[in-house]
């Protein structure tokens, strides 16, 4: 028999898709299982897929692989979609395609398949990576093809007897990994209602943390964080300490109405503590160390990045070529940040680097201060040229004595004749005359 390769979680759709595949398909099904960081019992998980029939079923643990190729560059970018999402499933997603794909070249398989359904962006995700990868691979999705409600998914399980995560009590549809955790579905899908506190696991409430603030020292080298409070940690480590007090500080909940790529507004609840500090952190940091120019380029450049993400092209050159410059960017980006957190805020209480353009010397309003003031006047009469250039023209041409910009408080004074303002920049009559 021929085989297909599912990226299984062990939830309800990806349970129930390794029954229909082999009943619709007539393929064995080996169930991959990813461990991102998800923090669940995956031999468990094994367990489950073999049991409901897969043929095989293997867990690897790519929790490095994904902070180090996924993560740490998603973090360099500050990649935030729309302003707010840190894109935690749309990161893990082309990494669970790779090691599917992997797992299919292997065994020789005919197809992959995955448990997403028509309405989402993760099947985007997939399915763009799985071409990509290896584009002579069948894709199978099971519950995109059938199309059925949620209810009646939970159905066909009971009747397989395939054991169902989700209860009516919690009917909610999770996916967590090391960058944080989303929750859709149930009553979150009216916007109107409040997230009721059984839908967080990472996050205390606000107004139940501690009332005394909590302070983190973070350090980065080259964008990337690299100890907490002065102690070295790996990547891994790092993102699970900072999450857990950031979390306990009741820090890290987002709650959205996110515009999907297949045209659908969504409500969209997650947490993510360590990541959105780490990503404040590394921006505050970013403030120091680049020079404006620079700042407000790669600024501009983060949206679109985290848009590329979202939208499932992160195997791509648009991302490859954002990739490399947001790289570049990060040569001077090291320091320490301290981060206080209290009752779900986050400030940050102090920052340095030994790369700083900050100077205090220069910025000092006291003693000591090596700024050249002299130099200013010269600089802001040529850097506003043009535009006085530009508002004397537009004067002449409407024939008024005033600036059209004044508010005209005070007598209007007497029209002038063009061409006969004493002072501004060399050449301004001549233009304005040629205007007029
Ligand atoms: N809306 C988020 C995204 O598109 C989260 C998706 C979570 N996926 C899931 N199968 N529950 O990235």
């Amino acid at each position: 028999m021929e085989t297909a390769v599912l990226a299984y979680s062990g939830g309800l759709d990806t349970s129930c898709a390794v029954k229909w595949i082999k009943d619709n398909y007539g393929l064995d099904v080996v169930a991959v299982v990813v461990d991102v960081g998800q923090d669940e019992n995956l031999r468990r998980i094994r367990d489950k897929a073999l049991a409901i029939g897969a043929k095989d079923a293997l867990v690897f643990d790519k929790r490095r692989e994904f902070v180090q190729d996924f993560i740490l560059p998603a973090l360099r970018a500050n990649a935030l979609y729309e302003g707010v999402y840190p894109l935690l499933s749309s990161l893990s997603r082309p990494l669970i395609a790779r090691t599917v794909v992997d797992v299919a070249e292997g065994l020789e398989a005919k197809a992959v398949a995955h448990g997403c359904t028509g309405k989402g962006n993760d099947q985007v995700r997939f399915d763009l990576s799985f071409n990509i990868l290896n584009p002579a691979l069948q894709i199978i999705a099971p519950i995109r093809e059938w199309a059925y409600s949620r209810s009646a998914l939970i159905e066909y399980a009971k009747a397989n007897k395939i054991p169902v995560p989700v209860t009516k009590k919690s009917p909610y549809s999770i996916d967590a990994n090391l960058w944080g955790r989303s929750i859709e579905s149930g009553v979150l899908e009216d916007p109107w209602v409040e997230p009721p506190a059984d839908v967080f696991k990472l996050t205390v409430p606000a107004e139940k943390a501690p009332d005394k603030p909590v302070y983190v020292e973070v350090e980065f080298h080259k964008g990337v964080p690299v100890a907490l409070d002065g102690t070295e940690l790996d990547p891994v480590e790092l993102i699970r300490r900072l999450g857990a007090t950031a979390g306990a500080a009741g820090y890290g909940r987002i709650d959205h109405i996110e515009s999907r790529l297949v045209g659908i507004k969504s409500r969209e609840v997650y947490e993510a503590p360590a990541a959105l500090a780490l990503i404040e952190a590394h921006k505050a940091l970013e403030f120091m160390t680049l020079p404006k120019d620079l700042l407000h380029l790669k600024r501009q450049l983060e949206g679109p990045f985290a848009r590329l993400v979202y939208f499932g092209e992160w195997f791509s050159p648009q991302l490859d070529a954002l990739q490399a410059f947001m790289e570049e960017t990060q040569e001077n980006v090291s320091g320490t940040v301290n981060l206080k957190f209290y009752k779900g805020g986050l400030t940050i209480a102090g920052r340095k680097s030994e790369y700083s353009i900050y100077r205090e010397e220069l910025a000092t309003y006291g003693d000591g201060d090596r700024y050249d003031h002299g130099a200013s006047k010269g600089f802001i009469k040529i850097f506003g040229m043009e535009n006085v250039l530009y508002e004397q023209i537009r004067k002449t041409r409407n024939g008024l004595g005033r600036s059209s910009r004044s508010k005209g408080n005070g007598p209007a004074p007497k029209p002038k004749r063009s061409g006969t303002r004493r002072n501004g920049p060399p050449g301004e009559n001549e233009a304005a005359r040629r205007t007029s």
